[in-house]
Parts: structure tokens; sequence; C-alpha cells
């Protein structure tokens, strides 16, 4: 399976600190924002990753990740000029996913929760159709928003409805079998001039082939849209790394533990990181895969 991070979009609530800096780079506690969606599609066992970000930006995105091998995987960068929507992501990432299947996320989704791991690797295996990620939340009309039938399967889906049929929110994780290229290239745009990633799994859901899953109490889904949930965010990932002495989303302990790299190779990266508490922390569980 082949992964995409959409990183691009304006920024635009969150203007000044969007002005030089792209939104997904900005700090979420002491990692940049795309650490965590990055670490989603680890997590899951894929390591043929595109990011796609605006013209301007790529430079900085490259200058952060480079080509990926230093964590096991490969990394490779592709321009979305204007933002036309998340399902434009399979018409320039076409050529990446190949003849693979693939899966979506958008670089500005934070998720946390247990076991989180396992259901991510069993939702990547065999995908048929489409893979949602369904989460309830308290403002709806905010989001895409799916209902499901007794087996799982999406019985309706509606983008920021008025009068929202349920509260489960689709989140910004979708796993897709390779018709998702066709599909996505025969969306028209809508009132808002995007190619919808709702069309897209509305398609799949026609097809019979869109399943929802629930990310249940217990998980954090979180926003970074406002100054107000981005600083949020900040304190809920500090407040369980401080208390558990872990760190979330470091991308070189998920490629440690995903086989990725070797402790040796990691302890390097730790050095490499300098004096902080991350490059420490780094080395710390190197030194500990080592033992
Ligand atoms: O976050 C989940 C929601 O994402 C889903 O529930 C909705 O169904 C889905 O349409 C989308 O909602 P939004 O319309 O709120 O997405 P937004 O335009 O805010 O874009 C999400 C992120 O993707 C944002 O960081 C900007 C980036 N983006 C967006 C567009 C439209 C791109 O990189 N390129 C784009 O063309």
């Amino acid at each position: 399976m082949k992964g995409i991070v959409l990183a691009g979009g304006t920024g635009s609530r969150l203007t000044p600190a969007t002005i030089a800096v792209s939104k997904q780079l900005l700090p979420i506690a002491e990692k940049p924002m795309i650490y965590y969606p990055l670490s989603v599609l680890m997590l899951s066992g894929i390591r043929e990753i595109l990011v796609i970000a605006k013209p301007v930006d790529v430079p900085q995105f490259r200058r952060l990740l480079g080509d990926g091998s230093q964590l096991g995987i490969s990394i490779e960068y592709a321009e979305q000029a204007q933002p036309g929507g998340l399902a434009e992501a399979f018409v320039i990432g076409a050529d990446h996913i190949g003849d693979d299947p693939a899966a979506l996320v958008l670089g500005d989704n934070i998720f946390h929760g247990p076991r989180f791991q396992d259901l991510l690797e069993e939702c990547a295996r065999d995908v048929d159709g489409c893979v949602l990620f369904g989460y309830k939340v308290k403002d709806p009309e905010r989001y895409g928003i799916g209902e499901v039938d007794a087996e799982g399967r999406l019985v309706s889906l509606e983008e920021k409805p008025r009068s929202p049929r349920s509260n489960r929110a689709v989140t910004g994780l979708y796993f897709y079998d390779n018709d998702v290229i066709d599909i996505a290239k025969n969306v028209r745009p809508s009132a808002r001039g995007e190619l919808e990633i709702t069309d897209v799994n509305r398609e799949y859901m026609r097809r019979g082939k869109a399943r929802m899953v629930d990310l249940r109490r217990g998980f954090a889904w979180l926003d970074t849209g406002t100054p107000e949930s981005l600083l949020q965010a900040s304190l809920y990932v500090r407040t369980l790394e401080e208390r558990q002495g872990v760190r979330i989303a470091c991308l070189e302990e998920v490629a440690l533990r995903k086989g990725f790299i070797t402790p040796d190779q990691c302890h390097r990266l730790g050095v490499a990181l300098g004096a902080s508490g991350y490059g420490q922390y780094v080395q710390d569980i190197a030194a500990e895969f080592a033992a």
C-alpha cells in the first residue's frame, strides 16, 4: 500500500503564523505537525509515502524529512498549486500509487488512541473498496458526516450537512483500493470549486464498498484548525508525554519499533538531533531496544 500526506491549503485561520510557514510545519508540542499524520502511515506499515504541499512549501518539507531513508522509508514530494480539494491528491499522486491500494491522511489531523497500530494494520490489509474512520463530534455540521448499518457499511454520507443525520464525523484518514484513482479523476468540482473526497467516498458507498470504522471513546482525534485548537492539541500531547515519559508521533521510535531501522541507526539519529529532550528520548529508546 502507498501513502499520501496532503499538506497543502492556505492555513488562513491561523495567520499570521501561517504567512511564512506551512500550517503542517507548525509545532504540536515539540514536533512539526506533519509528524503526527506521517506516523499514522508508518504505523499502518506503509513505507512509500508522497507528501503533497504548496510549491513554496515543498523545499521546507524536504529539508525536514529528506528522502525518508534515515527512517527506513521512502518519501517523495509533489506540488499542489491551488487547494483544488482533497480528492485531487489521487490525481496528483496517481503515478506514485501505480497499481497499489492507497492511504490518504490529512497533514493537519492528529490521532491518538489505544491499540491504534493494530487497528491500522488490520484496516490496511486487503482493502476492498474504502475504509473510513468515524469519530463522534458535537459539531457535526463542520465535517463529512456518515451513517453505517449493523455491519459497518456506510449507508449515508454528507459533506457539512445543515441538518446532520448522525454525529459521526469522517476523519481525515482514508484507505482505498486502486479504483480510487479512476474514481477521483471522474469527480466533478463541487459548488466550492473543489474535488471533494466525500464524492469519492459516496461513489464507493454507491458500489456497496464503503466501510466506516468507529474510533471510540478514549480515542483522540484532534483539531488543529484554529489558534485555540492548536494550543489544546499541544497541551493534550504534552500532558500525556510528561505523565508517561513517552513521546507521541516520534518518527524515529516508530521506525525502530516497526523494524524499519536498527537500534544503532536510531541512536545516530538521536545524536544528530542534538541536545533537545526529543533527541535524548530517541537515544534512550535506541538504548532500550539494543539492551
Ligand atoms: O478533517 C476531516 C474533514 O476534512 C472531513 O470530515 C471532511 O469530509 C473533508 O471534506 C475535510 O473537511 P474540510 O473541508 O474542513 O477540509 P479542509 O478544506 O479544511 O482541508 C483539510 C486539510 O487539507 C487542510 O489542512 C488543508 C488541506 N488541503 C485542503 C484542500 C482543500 C490541501 O492540502 N489541499 C486542498 O486542496
